[in-house]
């Protein structure tokens, strides 16, 4: 009886020491884990910006980012998407390679383009550290929200007078991301507006007195609602909900995938070129590993 609970003991602590194929993020790591299939809808049809990682579990500077990463991901969340594919998943190397990966990790910032499911892609080459990742990230988020200035004010409440409107009042000169954030979820049903404590016309005619302060106006000639909660986004996307729903995160799954057949031809291809590249990070791992 001792031997085989001992037995048992040694299987399992050999399967905690050899995770083959494990991936580097857990089911509850706030990155959030996209593969070749999941992509095209989590992702490239986002009205979010994302940031992507492909990496491989084995690639040190994977691991080493990890940290880092996470932490970006929950300073991140409800702002913009932080996401990982592991490229060592035999069914996500065609698509590893078609998004030109050639090294771990490789980090691309996704951000929707003009069209719906073609995003402008790119490769983000800053520090691997939380807060520059936070900040490129950010910097890329989708604006919908207009900077409105006294002389301003009257034709924007103007503009399609019967639909809902919010406006942050605030005594930054940039745009909020939370803003920014909120804008992406009521896309087409309240225009968002911010204005600064400066605009002092402004400011008098909705009486706010202290700074940052959100308005909803829900069109036509309603009343003014002021946002009494915190200053986060849960809150402020439910106080919002009286007027619009706002859209789903993702959208519906069993929408047709938009990768042609083509472009699989031109995956396949990449992916030879990815393979190698991967076997060779793999050994020059080993051997940094070795070295240490
Ligand atoms: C709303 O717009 C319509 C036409 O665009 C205009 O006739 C009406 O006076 C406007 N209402 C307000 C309150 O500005
Ligand atoms: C993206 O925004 C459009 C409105 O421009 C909306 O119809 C769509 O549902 C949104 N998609 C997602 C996935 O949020």
């Amino acid at each position: 009886m001792v031997h085989t609970t001992a037995l048992a003991a040694v299987a399992a602590s050999l399967l905690l020491a050899f995770p083959v194929e494990a991936s580097l993020y857990t089911k509850n790591s706030a990155v959030l884990q996209v593969d070749g299939k999941s992509y095209d809808r989590l992702i490239a049809k986002s009205n979010y910006t994302s940031i992507v990682e492909f990496y491989a579990p084995w690639c040190g500077h994977c691991k080493n980012l990890k940290p880092a990463y996470e932490k970006a991901a929950s300073n991140l969340a409800g702002l913009a998407k932080v996401a990982a594919v592991n490229c060592d998943e035999e069914t996500n190397k065609p698509f590893c390679g078609s998004m030109g990966v050639q090294g771990f990790p490789t980090l691309k910032i996704v951000k929707p383009g003009k069209t719906k499911g073609k995003p402008m892609v790119e490769d983000y080459q800053g520090q691997r550290t939380a807060k520059a990742i936070v900040d490129a990230v950010i910097d890329k988020m989708p604006n919908h929200v207009k900077r409105i200035k006294d002389e301003g004010l009257d034709s924007w409440l103007s503009e399609a007078n019967s639909s809902a409107k919010a406006i942050l009042f605030s005594d930054k000169g940039t745009v909020s991301a939370l803003l920014k954030a909120l804008a992406i979820d009521y896309l087409g049903s309240i225009n968002f507006a911010q204005i600064r404590k400066t605009e002092e016309k402004a400011v008098g005619t909705f009486s706010v007195s202290k700074f940052p302060t959100l308005v909803l106006l829900p069109g036509g000639d309603k009343e003014g609602i002021v946002y009494e909660g915190e200053m986060k986004k849960a809150p402020m996307k439910d106080f919002l909900k009286q007027i619009a729903e706002p859209h789903p995160d993702v959208a519906p799954a069993g929408a047709k995938p938009s990768r042609s057949s083509t472009d699989k031809t031109k995956a396949s291809k990449a992916s030879s070129s990815f393979f190698k590249a991967s076997a060779s990070h793999s050994t020059a791992d080993a051997s940094s590993a070795a070295a240490s």
